[in-house]
């Protein structure tokens, strides 16, 4: 339930309709980008980072984005909201039919306001079921790491995921075998104190969780590798966890069916990350 919206200036609130453009070239080929925040007492948390993938990955494809404004605007829109989550959807705006862009076209921007999404806290404590799903990911090193609106694979891995009974997440693959991430997180594992992830060069996306975990690690000295990763490799390991912006860190405690235990550098991010909330 949306608890309220903004679209291009315009306020809606709460049961009022808010029109976009049929011609939107998000709708049409999901020509744009999102981020969806966590809002923790009406503070956005970790809003630098989501503005600066959103203008990095604007720039990359050329879709207009003026981060200051947007700023400005997206405080006013979340005030007084308390806990929450929102979205900044950007779209590369109007044109006719046809691929090719009107570079004259301004982009057009929309908020959106959520309830929070109150995750039972047992599942950052107690760790999360997770399985593997069968459906490959594309390589597509185009796109590669930036949170454009082309989710279709993700919509599959989703529903893949709910026929799983029971599990929380899923690790995700790529047509080549490698682990790229969680249907809706990214991944992260551990074994012999090193830190694992997969690089994400040619597929996945590259969330401004991990980003802020990655700069977490460095500062307290841990050792980290990215690079290519089967699903042996992660079950093998001693911890492994999922992150993502809105519920932080899940650890495993069940992987493919095997148990496993949420393990100290794990809980060590997870007190980073509570420090982050102010929790
Ligand atoms: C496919 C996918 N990968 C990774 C992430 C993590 O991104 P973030 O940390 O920016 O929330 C998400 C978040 O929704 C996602 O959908």
């Amino acid at each position: 339930m949306i608890r309220r919206a903004w679209v291009n200036g315009t306020l809606f609130e709460q049961g009022e309709i808010a029109p976009i453009s049929v011609m939107d070239r998000g709708l049409a080929y999901g020509d744009g980008l999102f981020e969806t925040i966590r809002i923790e007492s009406g503070r956005p948390v970790l809003l630098p980072l989501h503005l600066a993938r959103l203008k990095a990955s604007a720039t990359v494809l050329g879709i207009t984005c003026d981060t200051v404004t947007l700023e400005d605007a997206f405080i006013d829109f979340i005030a007084e909201c308390g806990d929450a989550a929102a979205k900044i959807i950007l779209t590369r705006g109007d044109s006719d039919r046809g691929y090719l862009p009107d570079p004259e076209a301004p982009s057009s921007l929309i908020f959106l306001l959520y309830p929070a999404m109150n995750w039972p806290a047992e599942l950052a404590c107690e760790g999360v079921v997770a399985a593997v799903c069968q459906q490959p990911l594309g390589i597509s090193p185009m796109l590669a790491g930036h949170k454009h609106l082309n989710r279709l694979e993700q919509v599959l891995l989703r529903q893949e995921l709910a026929g799983f009974a029971g599990a929380h997440e899923a690790l995700v693959s790529d047509v080549d075998g490698h682990v790229v991430e969680g249907v809706f997180s990214n991944v992260f594992w551990i074994q012999h104190g090193i830190v694992y992830t997969p690089c994400l060069n040619r597929a996945g996306v590259r969330g401004v969780m991990r980003q802020f975990l990655l700069q977490e690690m460095s500062r307290l000295g841990l050792q980290l590798c990215e690079g290519n990763y089967t699903v042996t490799d992660v079950l093998a390991a001693d911890e492994v966890f999922f992150c993502n912006s809105l519920y932080g860190i899940w650890p495993a405690r069940q992987m493919a069916g095997v148990e496993c235990q949420p393990g100290p550098i794990t809980r060590r991010l997870q007190q980073c990350w509570s420090e982050m909330l102010g929790t």
